[in-house]
């Protein structure tokens, strides 16, 4: 079961800088999970529309230049950085999952994705990911063949439907909506199942034994621990 860093390794370090990244790869994880936000045509990886709680800036994102808001402390001394800073970091040690907070973000994400396919990453470890069916029929009109995950918190019939549509690669469900028939049914689809967010050794176990193909999680160490028998449940 793939161990995805959520927001890098946001239990121990701050969500979405190089330096959660950089504790998810250390921690071992064979993908980490990250938002992106475009302002000014750059994409920042970003979580919420807002400044307030990540960093020691105030208001609106979008309210703000891309130069102003690499001044804000987004935790311990460092900037909000750019996906490309991440994917340089990363360097093919593990996969990225790219989750479009925006629609302004699908053109310039997917030329990324495209760039580092050049560069000798393998096809299928950038996959992008949203819960707006909107923005997920853009990815798909962008691009022919990049990987797609379908993020899903209620309703699974409609998110399984488009997942179809669109040659999506997986299923994102939360984990308030996963069942045993669920992975059943996108497995039958050929659609992987990526959980969120889970943070408890029971439930990754539970999960596991489910036939879940991976989870995102904050102590990206939980997953290989359960998995190695170190978790007494
Ligand atoms: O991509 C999984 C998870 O990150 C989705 O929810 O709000 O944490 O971006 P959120
Ligand atoms: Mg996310």
């Amino acid at each position: 079961m793939l161990s995805i860093g959520h927001r890098g390794a946001m239990g121990h370090a701050p969500e979405n800088t190089l330096a959660s990244f950089n504790q998810a790869l250390a921690l071992g994880a064979q993908a980490i999970e990250l938002d992106v936000r475009c302002v000014d045509g750059r994409l920042l990886v970003f979580h919420d529309e807002t400044l307030d709680r990540t960093t020691n800036g105030t208001g609106l994102l979008y309210a703000h230049s891309v130069t102003q808001l690499r001044r804000f402390d987004a935790g311990e001394g460092q900037p909000i950085p750019f996906l490309e800073e991440v994917c340089a970091l990363v360097d093919r040690r593990a996969a990225i999952n790219i989750e479009l907070k925006d629609a302004a973000s699908v053109p310039a994400v997917v030329a990324l994705v495209v760039r580092c396919w050049q560069q000798g990453w393998a096809q299928n470890s950038l996959w992008l990911s949203c819960f707006s069916h909107e923005i997920l029929q853009q990815i798909r009109a962008c691009h022919a063949t990049v990987p797609i995950g379908v993020l899903v918190e209620d309703r699974v019939g409609p998110a399984i439907e488009l997942a179809r549509q669109l040659r999506a690669v997986a299923l994102h469900p939360s984990r308030k909506l996963v069942t045993r028939e669920l992975v059943e049914r996108a497995h039958h689809l050929n659609l992987a199942v990526y959980v969120y967010t889970v943070n408890e050794p029971e439930e990754i176990g539970r999960l596991r034994q489910w036939g879940v193909d991976g989870v995102f999680c904050n102590y990206p160490e939980r997953v290989r621990e359960v998995a190695a028998g170190l978790v007494v449940k």
